[in-house]
Protein backbone atom coordinates (compact mmCIF):
# COMPACT_ATOMS: atom_id res chain seq x y z
CA UNK A 1 0.00 0.00 0.00
CA UNK A 2 1.31 3.16 -0.81
CA UNK A 3 1.16 6.29 1.27
CA UNK A 4 -2.40 8.29 0.38
CA UNK A 5 -1.51 11.78 -0.50
CA UNK A 6 -2.73 13.77 2.67
CA UNK A 7 -6.07 14.00 3.27
CA UNK A 8 -8.65 14.33 5.73
CA UNK A 9 -9.82 10.45 5.53
CA UNK A 10 -8.24 8.19 7.42
CA UNK A 11 -6.82 5.12 5.74
CA UNK A 12 -9.26 2.31 5.75
CA UNK A 13 -9.51 -0.57 3.92
CA UNK A 14 -12.09 -2.41 2.02
CA UNK A 15 -12.33 -4.91 -1.13
CA UNK A 16 -15.22 -7.64 -1.95
CA UNK A 17 -15.35 -10.81 -3.78
CA UNK A 18 -18.36 -12.38 -4.99
CA UNK A 19 -19.84 -15.42 -3.71
CA UNK A 20 -20.04 -17.40 -7.01
CA UNK A 21 -18.64 -20.85 -7.92
CA UNK A 22 -15.55 -21.97 -5.93
CA UNK A 23 -12.80 -19.33 -4.80
CA UNK A 24 -9.09 -20.11 -7.41
CA UNK A 25 -6.32 -19.30 -7.34
CA UNK A 26 -6.40 -15.85 -9.04
CA UNK A 27 -8.91 -14.72 -5.74
CA UNK A 28 -6.09 -16.04 -3.23
CA UNK A 29 -3.00 -14.84 -5.16
CA UNK A 30 -4.82 -11.09 -6.60
CA UNK A 31 -7.32 -10.45 -3.12
CA UNK A 32 -7.35 -12.59 -0.53
CA UNK A 33 -3.43 -13.28 0.10
CA UNK A 34 -3.52 -8.93 -0.26
CA UNK A 35 -6.34 -8.88 2.51
CA UNK A 36 -4.62 -10.41 4.80
CA UNK A 37 -1.42 -8.80 4.20
CA UNK A 38 -3.17 -5.63 4.68
CA UNK A 39 -4.76 -7.04 7.87
CA UNK A 40 -1.45 -8.10 9.46
CA UNK A 41 0.08 -4.16 8.92
CA UNK A 42 -3.10 -3.03 11.29
CA UNK A 43 -5.20 -0.63 9.30
CA UNK A 44 -8.54 -0.67 9.44
CA UNK A 45 -10.04 -3.16 6.78
CA UNK A 46 -13.52 -4.49 5.50
CA UNK A 47 -13.98 -7.38 3.76
CA UNK A 48 -17.05 -8.18 2.01
CA UNK A 49 -18.95 -10.85 0.15
CA UNK A 50 -20.88 -8.96 -2.94
CA UNK A 51 -23.59 -10.88 -2.59
CA UNK A 52 -25.96 -8.31 -4.23
CA UNK A 53 -23.04 -8.46 -6.99
CA UNK A 54 -23.96 -12.21 -7.69
CA UNK A 55 -27.43 -11.96 -8.58
CA UNK A 56 -25.97 -9.49 -11.62
CA UNK A 57 -26.31 -12.97 -13.15
CA UNK A 58 -28.76 -15.42 -12.76
CA UNK A 59 -27.52 -17.78 -9.44
CA UNK A 60 -29.36 -21.22 -8.07
CA UNK A 61 -30.50 -19.67 -4.28
CA UNK A 62 -29.52 -22.74 -2.83
CA UNK A 63 -26.26 -22.24 -4.93
CA UNK A 64 -25.79 -19.05 -3.83
CA UNK A 65 -25.75 -19.71 0.07
CA UNK A 66 -23.32 -22.34 -0.11
CA UNK A 67 -21.28 -20.07 -2.57
CA UNK A 68 -21.71 -17.18 0.57
CA UNK A 69 -20.53 -19.45 3.19
CA UNK A 70 -17.70 -21.29 1.45
CA UNK A 71 -16.14 -17.81 0.42
CA UNK A 72 -16.61 -16.75 4.35
CA UNK A 73 -14.71 -19.71 5.24
CA UNK A 74 -12.12 -19.40 2.33
CA UNK A 75 -11.65 -15.93 4.09
CA UNK A 76 -11.42 -16.97 7.27
CA UNK A 77 -9.08 -20.15 6.45
CA UNK A 78 -6.49 -18.06 4.61
CA UNK A 79 -5.53 -15.89 7.55
CA UNK A 80 -8.72 -13.27 8.23
CA UNK A 81 -9.40 -12.65 11.73
CA UNK A 82 -13.08 -11.77 12.05
CA UNK A 83 -12.22 -9.77 15.20
CA UNK A 84 -9.56 -7.44 13.44
CA UNK A 85 -11.51 -7.30 9.78
CA UNK A 86 -15.00 -6.82 9.44
CA UNK A 87 -16.14 -9.86 7.32
CA UNK A 88 -20.10 -9.59 6.13
CA UNK A 89 -22.21 -10.08 3.20
CA UNK A 90 -23.41 -7.01 1.60
CA UNK A 91 -26.90 -7.55 1.35
CA UNK A 92 -27.20 -7.21 5.71
CA UNK A 93 -26.00 -3.50 4.97
CA UNK A 94 -28.67 -1.62 3.39
CA UNK A 95 -26.48 0.79 2.76
CA UNK A 96 -24.67 -0.47 0.19
CA UNK A 97 -28.17 -0.66 -2.21
CA UNK A 98 -29.35 2.76 -1.28
CA UNK A 99 -25.73 4.73 -1.78
CA UNK A 100 -26.13 2.70 -4.93
CA UNK A 101 -29.25 4.18 -5.78
CA UNK A 102 -27.67 7.58 -5.41
CA UNK A 103 -24.99 6.58 -7.22
CA UNK A 104 -26.94 5.62 -10.84
CA UNK A 105 -28.33 8.88 -10.64
CA UNK A 106 -24.42 9.95 -10.55
CA UNK A 107 -22.82 8.34 -12.91
CA UNK A 108 -23.48 8.89 -16.29
CA UNK A 109 -24.72 6.25 -19.02
CA UNK A 110 -21.91 6.63 -21.19
CA UNK A 111 -19.45 5.78 -18.48
CA UNK A 112 -21.38 2.32 -18.12
CA UNK A 113 -20.99 1.75 -21.56
CA UNK A 114 -17.30 1.60 -21.94
CA UNK A 115 -17.08 -0.46 -18.93
CA UNK A 116 -14.89 -3.66 -20.41
CA UNK A 117 -16.45 -6.20 -17.62
CA UNK A 118 -20.30 -5.30 -18.68
CA UNK A 119 -18.98 -6.16 -22.45
CA UNK A 120 -17.31 -9.52 -21.49
CA UNK A 121 -20.04 -10.65 -19.43
CA UNK A 122 -22.96 -9.42 -21.36
CA UNK A 123 -21.61 -11.18 -24.07
CA UNK A 124 -22.94 -11.30 -27.91
CA UNK A 125 -26.42 -10.69 -26.30
CA UNK A 126 -25.98 -7.48 -24.39
CA UNK A 127 -29.47 -6.63 -24.65
CA UNK A 128 -30.56 -9.78 -22.75
CA UNK A 129 -28.54 -8.86 -19.61
CA UNK A 130 -29.57 -7.57 -16.54
CA UNK A 131 -30.46 -4.12 -15.75
CA UNK A 132 -28.29 -4.92 -12.51
CA UNK A 133 -25.49 -6.05 -14.54
CA UNK A 134 -25.53 -2.75 -16.24
CA UNK A 135 -25.41 -0.97 -12.81
CA UNK A 136 -22.92 -3.04 -11.59
CA UNK A 137 -20.07 -0.64 -10.91
CA UNK A 138 -22.20 1.85 -9.44
CA UNK A 139 -23.36 -0.68 -6.79
CA UNK A 140 -19.10 -1.54 -6.47
CA UNK A 141 -18.75 2.42 -5.83
CA UNK A 142 -21.00 2.45 -3.17
CA UNK A 143 -19.34 -0.08 -1.76
CA UNK A 144 -16.28 1.54 -1.42
CA UNK A 145 -17.43 4.99 -0.91
CA UNK A 146 -19.68 3.97 1.82
CA UNK A 147 -17.46 3.55 4.46
CA UNK A 148 -15.35 6.35 2.95
CA UNK A 149 -12.41 3.73 2.14
CA UNK A 150 -9.40 5.21 1.44
CA UNK A 151 -7.56 1.64 -0.67
CA UNK A 152 -8.48 -0.55 -2.54
CA UNK A 153 -6.88 -4.34 -2.72
CA UNK A 154 -8.03 -6.11 -6.21
CA UNK A 155 -6.54 -7.89 -9.14
CA UNK A 156 -6.28 -6.14 -12.37
CA UNK A 157 -9.03 -6.84 -14.09
CA UNK A 158 -11.08 -4.66 -11.40
CA UNK A 159 -9.03 -1.25 -12.34
CA UNK A 160 -11.40 -0.03 -14.88
CA UNK A 161 -14.14 -0.57 -11.79
CA UNK A 162 -12.02 1.68 -9.70
CA UNK A 163 -11.42 4.28 -11.88
CA UNK A 164 -14.72 4.88 -12.48
CA UNK A 165 -15.27 4.74 -8.59
CA UNK A 166 -13.47 7.98 -8.25
CA UNK A 167 -14.74 9.53 -11.30
CA UNK A 168 -18.19 9.19 -9.05
CA UNK A 169 -17.02 10.90 -6.43
CA UNK A 170 -15.23 13.24 -7.68
CA UNK A 171 -18.47 13.85 -9.84
CA UNK A 172 -21.01 13.88 -6.37
CA UNK A 173 -18.51 15.85 -4.49
CA UNK A 174 -18.73 18.51 -7.39
CA UNK A 175 -21.87 18.63 -8.02
CA UNK A 176 -23.20 19.26 -4.31
CA UNK A 177 -20.07 21.59 -3.35
CA UNK A 178 -18.65 19.40 -1.02
CA UNK A 179 -15.29 17.29 -0.31
CA UNK A 180 -17.07 14.40 1.26
CA UNK A 181 -15.82 11.43 -0.66
CA UNK A 182 -12.24 10.24 -0.79
CA UNK A 183 -10.90 9.20 -4.36
CA UNK A 184 -10.06 5.87 -3.24
CA UNK A 185 -6.12 4.62 -4.46
CA UNK A 186 -6.36 0.94 -5.80
CA UNK A 187 -3.51 -1.29 -4.76
CA UNK A 188 -2.96 -3.88 -7.12
CA UNK A 189 0.37 -5.13 -6.37
CA UNK A 190 2.69 -8.01 -6.37
CA UNK A 191 3.21 -10.58 -9.28
CA UNK A 192 -0.25 -12.40 -8.33
CA UNK A 193 -2.62 -9.42 -9.61
CA UNK A 194 -2.82 -11.26 -13.01
CA UNK A 195 -3.18 -15.19 -12.63
CA UNK A 196 -3.68 -16.86 -16.24
CA UNK A 197 -5.61 -19.63 -16.96
CA UNK A 198 -3.68 -23.17 -17.34
CA UNK A 199 -4.85 -24.08 -20.55
CA UNK A 200 -4.20 -21.10 -21.95
CA UNK A 201 -1.81 -17.90 -21.18
CA UNK A 202 -3.56 -15.12 -22.78
CA UNK A 203 -6.85 -15.65 -20.87
CA UNK A 204 -7.07 -14.95 -16.42
CA UNK A 205 -7.76 -17.65 -14.67
CA UNK A 206 -11.52 -17.74 -13.55
CA UNK A 207 -13.88 -19.07 -11.45
CA UNK A 208 -16.50 -19.10 -14.45
CA UNK A 209 -13.79 -20.85 -16.88
CA UNK A 210 -16.17 -24.33 -18.38
CA UNK A 211 -12.66 -26.16 -18.37
CA UNK A 212 -12.02 -27.07 -14.51
CA UNK A 213 -8.46 -27.83 -15.37
CA UNK A 214 -7.64 -24.20 -16.41
CA UNK A 215 -8.26 -22.92 -12.93
CA UNK A 216 -6.82 -24.13 -9.01
CA UNK A 217 -9.72 -24.15 -6.98
CA UNK A 218 -8.86 -23.34 -3.18
CA UNK A 219 -10.99 -26.78 -2.30
CA UNK A 220 -8.73 -28.54 -4.90
CA UNK A 221 -7.34 -32.02 -2.80
CA UNK A 222 -3.46 -32.15 -2.95
CA UNK A 223 -3.66 -34.81 -5.72
CA UNK A 224 -6.15 -32.94 -7.80
CA UNK A 225 -3.25 -29.70 -7.42
CA UNK A 226 -0.46 -31.54 -8.41
CA UNK A 227 -1.89 -33.05 -11.08
CA UNK A 228 -3.34 -29.65 -12.78
CA UNK A 229 0.03 -28.56 -12.66
CA UNK A 230 1.43 -31.01 -14.17
CA UNK A 231 -0.96 -30.83 -17.01
CA UNK A 232 -0.38 -27.02 -17.19
CA UNK A 233 -0.23 -25.63 -21.05
CA UNK A 234 3.63 -25.04 -21.59
CA UNK A 235 6.32 -24.99 -24.45
CA UNK A 236 9.10 -26.92 -24.54
CA UNK A 237 11.63 -24.71 -23.60
CA UNK A 238 13.84 -24.77 -20.41
CA UNK A 239 12.82 -21.58 -18.66
CA UNK A 240 15.58 -18.49 -19.54
CA UNK A 241 18.19 -16.72 -18.10
CA UNK A 242 16.11 -13.71 -17.37
CA UNK A 243 12.33 -12.25 -16.95
CA UNK A 244 13.34 -10.64 -21.18
CA UNK A 245 12.73 -14.72 -21.80
CA UNK A 246 9.71 -14.81 -20.69
CA UNK A 247 8.19 -12.22 -23.13
CA UNK A 248 6.42 -14.26 -26.11
CA UNK A 249 6.17 -17.03 -23.60
CA UNK A 250 3.19 -16.24 -21.88
CA UNK A 251 2.30 -19.95 -19.88
CA UNK A 252 6.07 -20.33 -19.05
CA UNK A 253 5.39 -16.46 -17.64
CA UNK A 254 1.83 -17.41 -15.91
CA UNK A 255 3.83 -20.18 -14.18
CA UNK A 256 6.86 -18.32 -12.80
CA UNK A 257 4.24 -15.55 -11.54
CA UNK A 258 2.03 -17.75 -9.41
CA UNK A 259 5.59 -19.65 -7.90
CA UNK A 260 6.45 -16.10 -7.36
CA UNK A 261 2.88 -15.22 -5.50
CA UNK A 262 3.39 -18.09 -3.68
CA UNK A 263 6.60 -18.01 -2.26
CA UNK A 264 6.49 -14.25 -1.29
CA UNK A 265 9.38 -13.44 -3.78
CA UNK A 266 9.68 -11.62 -7.25
CA UNK A 267 9.55 -13.29 -10.67
CA UNK A 268 12.90 -12.40 -10.98
CA UNK A 269 14.29 -14.44 -7.93
CA UNK A 270 12.10 -17.50 -9.77
CA UNK A 271 14.01 -16.96 -12.80
CA UNK A 272 17.53 -16.65 -10.64
CA UNK A 273 16.66 -20.00 -9.09
CA UNK A 274 15.48 -22.07 -12.43
CA UNK A 275 16.91 -20.88 -15.00
CA UNK A 276 18.15 -23.45 -17.44
CA UNK A 277 15.84 -26.00 -15.83
CA UNK A 278 13.34 -27.55 -18.34
CA UNK A 279 9.37 -27.88 -17.09
CA UNK A 280 9.97 -31.80 -15.91
CA UNK A 281 11.60 -30.13 -12.83
CA UNK A 282 9.75 -26.18 -12.38
CA UNK A 283 6.63 -27.89 -12.55
CA UNK A 284 6.79 -30.31 -9.52
CA UNK A 285 8.63 -27.77 -7.59
CA UNK A 286 5.59 -25.37 -8.33
CA UNK A 287 2.76 -28.47 -7.49
CA UNK A 288 4.80 -28.95 -4.01
CA UNK A 289 4.89 -25.22 -3.27
CA UNK A 290 1.40 -24.76 -4.27
CA UNK A 291 0.25 -28.10 -1.95
CA UNK A 292 2.11 -27.03 1.12
CA UNK A 293 0.54 -23.27 0.65
CA UNK A 294 -3.10 -24.34 0.10
CA UNK A 295 -3.78 -27.54 1.43
CA UNK A 296 -4.29 -26.49 4.93
CA UNK A 297 -6.16 -23.68 3.56
CA UNK A 298 -8.82 -26.21 2.36
CA UNK A 299 -8.67 -28.49 5.35
CA UNK A 300 -9.67 -25.24 7.55
CA UNK A 301 -12.21 -24.78 4.98
CA UNK A 302 -13.54 -28.40 5.01
CA UNK A 303 -13.74 -27.66 9.15
CA UNK A 304 -15.28 -23.92 9.22
CA UNK A 305 -18.08 -24.88 6.54
CA UNK A 306 -18.98 -28.28 8.81
CA UNK A 307 -20.57 -25.04 11.09
CA UNK A 308 -22.74 -23.03 8.48
CA UNK A 309 -24.29 -21.56 12.06
CA UNK A 310 -20.87 -20.77 13.44
CA UNK A 311 -20.59 -18.77 9.89
CA UNK A 312 -23.97 -17.37 9.33
CA UNK A 313 -23.36 -16.02 13.03
CA UNK A 314 -19.55 -14.45 11.92
CA UNK A 315 -21.58 -12.66 8.76
CA UNK A 316 -24.42 -11.60 11.06
CA UNK A 317 -21.66 -9.69 13.67
CA UNK A 318 -19.28 -7.95 10.94
CA UNK A 319 -22.86 -6.59 9.14
CA UNK A 320 -23.92 -4.68 12.62
CA UNK A 321 -19.88 -3.53 12.78
CA UNK A 322 -19.77 -2.50 9.06
CA UNK A 323 -23.49 -0.78 9.33
CA UNK A 324 -22.50 1.41 12.46
CA UNK A 325 -19.58 2.65 10.28
CA UNK A 326 -22.10 3.04 6.96
CA UNK A 327 -25.24 4.43 8.47
CA UNK A 328 -23.67 8.27 9.35
CA UNK A 329 -21.78 8.00 6.25
CA UNK A 330 -25.17 7.30 4.45
CA UNK A 331 -27.07 9.55 6.67
CA UNK A 332 -24.94 12.23 5.56
CA UNK A 333 -24.94 11.60 2.20
CA UNK A 334 -28.78 11.79 2.14
CA UNK A 335 -28.99 15.40 3.46
CA UNK A 336 -26.28 16.64 1.35
CA UNK A 337 -28.30 15.30 -1.71
CA UNK A 338 -31.45 17.29 -0.19
CA UNK A 339 -33.43 14.01 1.07
CA UNK A 340 -35.41 14.58 4.13
CA UNK A 341 -34.93 11.97 7.36
CA UNK A 342 -36.95 13.43 9.91
CA UNK A 343 -37.47 10.10 11.51
P1 LIG B 1 -14.39 -12.06 -8.55
O1 LIG B 1 -14.22 -13.53 -8.50
O2 LIG B 1 -14.61 -11.57 -9.94
O3 LIG B 1 -15.38 -11.52 -7.56
O4 LIG B 1 -12.97 -11.44 -8.15
C1 LIG B 1 -12.59 -11.22 -6.82
C2 LIG B 1 -11.20 -10.64 -6.72
O5 LIG B 1 -10.23 -11.55 -7.25
C3 LIG B 1 -10.99 -9.32 -7.48
O6 LIG B 1 -10.13 -8.48 -6.74
C4 LIG B 1 -10.30 -9.76 -8.74
O7 LIG B 1 -9.51 -8.75 -9.31
C5 LIG B 1 -9.45 -10.91 -8.24
N1 LIG B 1 -9.19 -11.87 -9.31
C6 LIG B 1 -10.09 -12.64 -9.97
N2 LIG B 1 -9.49 -13.40 -10.91
C7 LIG B 1 -8.16 -13.11 -10.85
C8 LIG B 1 -7.00 -13.56 -11.55
N3 LIG B 1 -7.10 -14.48 -12.52
N4 LIG B 1 -5.80 -13.04 -11.21
C9 LIG B 1 -5.70 -12.12 -10.21
N5 LIG B 1 -6.75 -11.63 -9.52
C10 LIG B 1 -7.97 -12.13 -9.82
N1 LIG C 1 -16.23 -6.25 -8.92
C1 LIG C 1 -15.36 -7.03 -8.07
C2 LIG C 1 -14.95 -8.29 -8.83
O1 LIG C 1 -15.63 -8.76 -9.70
C3 LIG C 1 -16.01 -7.39 -6.77
C4 LIG C 1 -16.34 -6.18 -5.95
C5 LIG C 1 -17.59 -5.71 -5.67
C6 LIG C 1 -15.42 -5.33 -5.29
N2 LIG C 1 -17.51 -4.62 -4.89
C7 LIG C 1 -16.20 -4.35 -4.63
C8 LIG C 1 -14.04 -5.30 -5.21
C9 LIG C 1 -15.62 -3.32 -3.89
C10 LIG C 1 -13.46 -4.26 -4.47
C11 LIG C 1 -14.24 -3.29 -3.81
O2 LIG C 1 -13.96 -8.83 -8.54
Amino acid sequence: MTAAPASKFKPRVFSGIQPTNHLQLGNYLGAVKRFVELQEKGVETIYCIVDLHAITVWQDPQDLRRATRELTAGYIAAGLDPERSILFNQSQVPGHAQLAWIFNCVARVGWMNRMTQFKDKAGKNAENASLGLYAYPSLMAADILLYHATHVPVGEDQKQHLELTRDIAAKFNHDFGVDFFPLTEPVIEGAGTRVMSLRDGTRKMSKSDPSDASRINLTDDADTIARKFRKAKTDSEPLPESLAGLKDRPEARNLVNIYAALADTTPEAVIAEFAGKGFGVFKPALADLAVARLSPIAEEMKRLMADPAGIDRILGEGAERANAIAQPILDATYDIVGLIRSR
